[in-house]
């Protein structure tokens, strides 16, 4: 019976065994095949299989993942979908400072830069790398043993930030690299160095650009510029998931390390491709001058069926040795050399100038033009700024203007074909009433903008100051959004800011905006209904605590900006103190010059503002520092950039507090403009090391607080 029931035993154990080995070599064989499929269809562009068996296969390795905590593997494909967490990014040195290139933007340029590589070469053959100048966000990626280590981005080329978490959510870089080695040598080393840097471009797709930005759009959100800032925004996110997300996309330019596999960079790209690298398809080895002008010429128009943002060519000397011998000037390397585009340009018709009103009332002058293909899109609008920029180009109504398309999505207008202008033609003139409420414009002297003086009354300034108000600095009622305020305004249940808080759910529930299908968009319907209205109303009442600091923030003084609010907030400590505060006193408060002093002065002997203020206060909101606030400030710290690490006897939220309070600013990496790092138990030892190698001084948690008078 024992016997039996041992050996029942011992044969569940090793089947249990089994099934965890079998499991453990699951988990390395799934890890494998999705590092592959991951290649295959972000790298090559060629999938074998289907989005859904991928997933199916990338479930499985979660699933056994999660039961073997043993195996965890920060490369692992699994690492790909990102965090939540919020990071905050620490600087790193670069081994091997980022350097730029040289920028050319005609042949002769290229042409003398051609004369000088073969003059410093004295007369001895060589060969000229040209690629692609790809428009995004330079990278330096490291590799230690065929696994991604490090991600750092240029920064100012000395010292970068550590977007590693950030940098494994994109597909298309390899944590792992393929080692493909001789098959009949099962012990043959990797053919990449042990320890490298490969360094390239991070960029958003156009695809993907257009999309988010039509999203962000619909949202009611800031677009972004151009695929480059929309890259660099996203991958500075301190969400790795968001970055996931985004579907960002890597080329790679630049193998640096000290045994690399070959003397022609070429070459070496070449090799990297083999690990699992996207490198440019179409990069060329060519030798005469004449073939680089043939590669800038054939490229300056296919460039435009790339799926990626491209701003140039660059030529580089391939050898490294000759490239050593070239060397570097003291910003940019002798042996390289970027060619930029020329602006894509067209001619075409101004037919109107009209003008927008914006939510800070300034007024902006528009073209309306006959509409015309430029960089892909078409073109009908542009910005002509303000009216000395009107003035510049002397503009007529009728006058046939040249338009660009540089590096940013807006066209601009550059110039006017005045062969082209017909007698008779009407000088454009700057229109001097708000085409929004009627107001005569005004202009400051020294200023270059116009503005409408009504913002108490004119739509769009009204609606500027409620979104303020609702903003996450200020009221933060989220709950509302942009696209609700302006309903609640057209309606004409909020006129101000004050209105919000007279708000009923009867008034509220049901009310519904059909917004028309436009632009390709479709038709869009916003409602009221009853979850919708009970959280806004929750909102609402919720903004009744916050602090008086952001209130005053919020209700808007013109120049009053988040910090100086603060400022007033903790000098005055009260809406009353500071109503009734003299020019002279209020200049008493650091930062506060003759500008915001009058404007807050002006707030104040407005009879309408100050009703408003009136109904605000009687609603509940915070117009005095709660106690706890007031008592520890201090202009101590005023102006100083301070880095917080390590371990404190209160929380690390309450000591960036207090350096606020005390006029302090919280940044989170070192650097030459740090004042000083207020180093805990535990404190980094990179940081510490790096505010050393600054000479930016470590205060202990005691002499801090000395510093700052409380104790
Ligand atoms: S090589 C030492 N190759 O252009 C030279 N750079 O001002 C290292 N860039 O910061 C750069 N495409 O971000 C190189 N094919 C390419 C490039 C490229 C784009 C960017 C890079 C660099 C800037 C040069």
């Amino acid at each position: 019976m024992y016997l039996c029931s041992f050996y029942l035993k011992k044969q569940y154990l090793c089947s249990q065994n089994d099934k965890e080995m079998d499991e453990i070599q699951r988990i390395k064989q799934l890890r494998q095949e999705l590092h592959e499929h991951n290649y295959r269809y972000y790298v090559l562009n060629q999938p074998t299989i289907g989005d859904q068996d991928f997933d199916f296969l990338m479930h499985e390795l979660q699933d056994l993942e999660a039961r073997h905590p043993e195996m965890a593997d920060p490369n692992s494909p699994t690492q790909r979908v990102g965090s939540d967490l919020n990071a905050e990014f620490t600087q790193v040195t670069h081994k091997y400072p980022m350097l730029s290139l040289a920028n050319t933007y005609n042949e002769q340029d290229v042409a003398d830069w051609y004369e000088s590589v073969k003059k410093g070469l004295a007369g001895e053959d060589f060969e000229v790398c040209c690629e692609m100048k790809y428009d995004g966000l330079s990278i330096s990626l490291t590799y230690v043993d065929g696994r991604l280590t490090q991600a750092v981005t240029r920064g100012d080329g000395v010292h970068g930030d550590d977007v590693t978490a950030n940098v494994k959510t994109i597909r298309s870089i390899p944590l792992v690299l393929a080692a493909p080695a001789p098959a009949d040598d099962l012990f043959a080393t990797p053919s990449y160095p042990r320890e490298f840097e490969i360094r390239g471009e991070i960029l958003m797709p156009w695809a993907v650009f257009e999309k988010l930005n039509k999203e962000r759009e619909e949202a009611e959100e800031p677009l972004f510029a151009n695929p480059r800032n929309a890259a660099s925004g996203t991958l500075k996110s301190q969400k790795s998931s968001l970055v996931a997300s985004r579907q960002l996309d890597a080329y790679l330019y630049y193998l640096l390390g000290e045994e690399l596999p070959a003397d022609g960079h070429f070459e070496n790209l070449e090799t990297a491709r083999s690990w699992g690298f996207k490198i440019s398809e179409g990069m060329k080895k060519v030798k005469t001058l004449q073939q680089i002008y043939d590669f800038i010429n054939y490229w300056d128009t296919e460039r435009k069926n790339l799926p990626v943002a491209t701003d140039g060519i660059v030529l580089k000397v391939n050898s490294l040795r000759q490239q050593r011998a070239l060397g570097f000037t003291a910003k940019s390397p002798r042996w390289a050399i970027a060619y930029k585009f020329k602006a894509e340009r067209v001619c075409t018709r101004l037919n109107e100038v009209t003008y927008q009103v914006g939510r800070t009332g300034a007024v902006t002058p528009v073209a309306n033009m006959d509409p015309v293909q430029l960089a892909g899109t078409t073109v009908k609008r542009a910005t002509l700024n303000n009216e000395d920029f009107i003035r510049s180009f002397d503009l007529h109504i009728g006058d046939y203007v040249f338009v660009e398309k540089g590096g940013e999505i807006i066209p601009k207008i550059v110039g006017v074909d005045l062969d082209k202008r017909l007698p008779g033609a009407q000088p454009v003139k700057f229109v001097t009433h708000c085409p929004e409420c009627g107001s005569e414009l005004r202009r400051n002297e020294d200023e270059a903008g116009t503005f409408c003086p009504n913002d108490m009354h004119c739509p769009p300034q009204i609606k500027g100051k409620l979104e303020h108000f609702i903003g996450r600095k200020a009221m933060n009622l989220d709950s509302l959004g942009e696209g609700k305020v302006e309903i609640l305004y057209d309606c004409g249940l909020v006129k101000n800011i004050a209105d919000f808080y007279d708000l009923t759910f009867s008034q509220l529930l049901g009310i519904e905006k059909r917004f028309p299908a436009e632009d390709g968009k479709p038709e869009r319907v916003v409602s009221f209904r009853e979850k919708t209205v009970e959280n806004i109303l929750a909102g609402i009442a919720q903004s009744k605590q916050v602090p008086f600091e952001r209130v005053l923030f919020a209700i808007g003084i013109r120049y009053v900006g988040e910090t100086t609010a603060k400022k007033l907030a903790r000098f005055f400590k009260n809406i009353d103190a500071l109503s009734a505060a003299t020019r002279e006193e209020l200049m008493e408060v650091n930062d506060v010059g003759d500008r915001v002093a009058d404007s807050i002065i002006g707030y104040f002997n407005n009879p309408e503002n100050l009703e408003i203020v009136i109904r605000l206060r009687k609603a509940g909101l915070q117009f005095e520092m709660a106690e706890d606030e007031g008592v520890a400030s201090s202009d101590e710290l005023q102006g100083k950039s301070v880095v917080v690490s390590g371990v404190f006897t209160i929380s690390r939220d309450d000591i960036k507090k207090m350096i606020e309070q005390h006029g302090g600013k919280n940044v989170s990496s070192i650097s030459k403009n740090t004042d000083f790092v207020l180093a805990g138990e535990k404190m980094g030892p990179e940081k510490r090391k790096k505010a050393e190698a600054l000479g930016v001084p470590i205060i202990s948690e005691e002499e801090f607080y000395k510093m700052i008078g409380a104790i």
